[in-house]
C-alpha cells in the first residue's frame, strides 16, 4: 500500500502581490430600473417576510434565489449585461457563466455587514437600489471605501474582503455571485 509519509512536511508557501480591479459604474438608466426594483423588492418582501440569517445582520435579507423570481428577471437580464460589458470592454474576455446567488438587503439604523468574501464564485457585484444619504460605504480589503448612490453597480472578483461598517441611515442593495464555466476565447464550444 502506498503511503504519502514524505509529504507530510507540508509545504513552503510564497506570497505575491497584484492589484484587482473594482469596477463601478452608474446607471443612466438608474430612475427607471430602480422604481421598479423597489416595488418588486417590497412586493417579495411582503410575501417573503421571513430573514435570512447570514453575516449580515439587516433588517431585512432575501433567500439567495432571487434570479429564479419572473418578477426580477428584468434586472437580473440587466445585470448580465453589465457583466458581460466589463468581461468583454474591460477584461477582454468572453465568459460563458452562471448566476448561482442573487438576493436584497435592506439596512436600516444599525445594521451591518461583517466583513467575508464570496469566495469560491469568481465575480460579484452589488446594486443600490435605494439609499438614503449619509448611509455606510462598502469598504473592501480594510482600505477602499465606495460611498453608495442610487443606481451605483459595483462588479468585484469574488475573492475580495468587504464589510459595511454600521449604517445610521437605510439602504436597499441587490447583491450577485456568478461562476465563470469557460472562456469562449480561449476554449471552443464542445471542447
Ligand atoms: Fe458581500
Amino acid at each position: 500500500m502506498t503511503t504519502f509519509s514524505r509529504l507530510n512536511r507540508g509545504f513552503d508557501i510564497l506570497t505575491i502581490k497584484k492589484d484587482f480591479p473594482i469596477f463601478t459604474y452608474v446607471s443612466l438608466e438608474k430612475d427607471d430600473i430602480n422604481r421598479e426594483l423597489l416595488n418588486t423588492i417590497s412586493d417579495y418582501r411582503k410575501k417573503n417576510p421571513e430573514s435570512i440569517r447570514t453575516n449580515v445582520n439587516a433588517n431585512w435579507r432575501s433567500g439567495w434565489d432571487l434570479h429564479k423570481v419572473s418578477e426580477f428577471e428584468r434586472f437580473t437580464k440587466w445585470i448580465c449585461g453589465n457583466f458581460d460589458y466589463v468581461f468583454s470592454y474591460h477584461l477582454g474576455k468572453r465568459y460563458d457563466y452562471s448566476i448561482i446567488d442573487m438576493w436584497a438587503i435592506q439596512y436600516e439604523s444599525g445594521d451591518y455587514a461583517q466583513i467575508h468574501d464570496h469566495y469560491p464564485f469568481h465575480f460579484s457585484c452589488v446594486y443600490y437600489v435605494d439609499v438614503e444619504d449619509g448611509c455606510s460605504p462598502i469598504v473592501f480589503e480594510n482600505s477602499i471605501e465606495v460611498k453608495p448612490e442610487n443606481g451605483l453597480l459595483i462588479i468585484f472578483p469574488s475573492f475580495l474582503d468587504h464589510e459595511v461598517p454600521i449604517t445610521e441611515k437605510k439602504r436597499t442593495v441587490v447583491s450577485m455571485n456568478i461562476a465563470i464555466s469557460r472562456d469562449q476565447n480561449l476554449f471552443p464550444r464542445g471542447v
